[in-house]
């Protein structure tokens, strides 16, 4: 048995961020110690809720849930995300989970993680999925704490095209500002799965179906993915789906699973029509960000499912 490395995932479910919590759930190689919500696809009492009701549907409710940011740093929220991930951020499936079995942890998303880190025997990995709100709170209310966090695995950014705006990824462009922060700190490592490598990893009806008959909580997953499927097929005229913070978290879990490059980041902050972009600066001060830029699709797809089917 391979030693379970911690794992702490800030997230805002979100479609895609419910297959990346099953996966890290399935995973033998880490040991998911808490799940932070933040604003992002629906706002924060929705993902907070469906954190619950995932880690319910896993009988996972041992693992705690803190509460973080309802908005972003500095400005507002220019877009959500109900038209891919439904008003219930589950794809209309929310209610159809079990309610969530605990209350959220009193300590909150930032106060969750300083503990977690705290009480770790070894460096945790952080794996932000939605707006980078919290861990940039984290980073700038315990700076101490900086030491025990192993690496940043976030999904978010873009170097191409984005999604959101023709230049911005959703986190980031959630919150520009958090980001920034985020990439530019010279404290923790960072590894930054783009939209460019996630775009590329695209989820088939086949992977889909066999999802479907993976078992009863496999089934479920894959009810919550059908709207996210038919706003693809809406949105982009194919019939697959990126499962973005699933491909993240799978670098989280299964360090070097993807191909990364060291390049310095910035974000754009203006209030411009470039506002998230995300930049290399070659030359620019603080450390390297390893970008993700390169994978194989098809075992990154297979592995994900593998152990997704291991919940039943
Ligand atoms: O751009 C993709 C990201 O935005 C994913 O994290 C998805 O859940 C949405 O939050
Ligand atoms: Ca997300």
């Amino acid at each position: 048995m391979t030693h379970a490395k911690p794992l702490i995932i800030d997230t805002d479910p979100g479609v895609d961020d419910a297959v990346a919590i099953m996966l890290a759930l399935a995973s033998p190689e880490v040991e998911l110690r808490a799940v932070t919500t933040v604003f992002g696809n629906v706002p924060l009492p929705r993902t907070t809720e469906n954190a619950g009701r995932l880690l319910a549907l896993c009988d996972r409710s041992d693992v705690p849930v803190g509460a973080g940011a309802a908005r972003p740093l500095v400005h507002p929220q220019r877009e959500r995300a109900e038209a891919w991930h439904g008003g219930d951020g589950l794809g209309g499936r929310a209610e159809a989970l079990p309610a969530p079995i605990v209350e959220p942890d009193p300590r909150g998303a930032v106060g969750l993680m300083a503990s977690v880190l705290r009480a770790a025997g070894e460096p945790v990995t952080i794996a932000p999925i939605g707006p980078l709100t919290n861990v940039a709170l984290l980073l700038a209310v315990h700076p101490e704490l900086a030491p025990r966090i192993d690496r940043i695995v976030m999904m978010g950014g873009a170097l191409g095209a984005g999604n959101t705006s023709g230049v911005a990824e959703f986190n980031v462009h959630c919150d520009p500002e958090a980001a920034h922060r985020v990439l530019t700190q010279t404290d923790v490592p960072v590894t930054m799965v783009p939209l460019d490598l996630t775009l590329r990893c695209p989820a088939s009806p086949e992977w889909l179906d066999e999802l479907a008959a993976g078992g009863p909580r496999c089934a479920e997953l894959a009810q919550v993915v059908v709207r996210y499927r038919a706003a693809y097929r809406t949105r982009y005229g194919i019939d697959a789906v990126a499962l973005h913070d699933a491909v993240a978290v799978l670098e989280a879990t299964v360090p070097g699973t993807l191909a990364t490059k060291a390049m310095p980041m910035q974000v754009a902050c203006d209030l411009g029509p470039a506002r998230g972009a995300t930049v290399a600066v070659p030359g620019a001060d603080g450390a390297p960000v390893h970008v993700a830029l390169d994978a194989d699709p098809d075992p990154v797809l297979a592995e994900i499912l593998a152990r997704l089917l291991r919940l039943g």
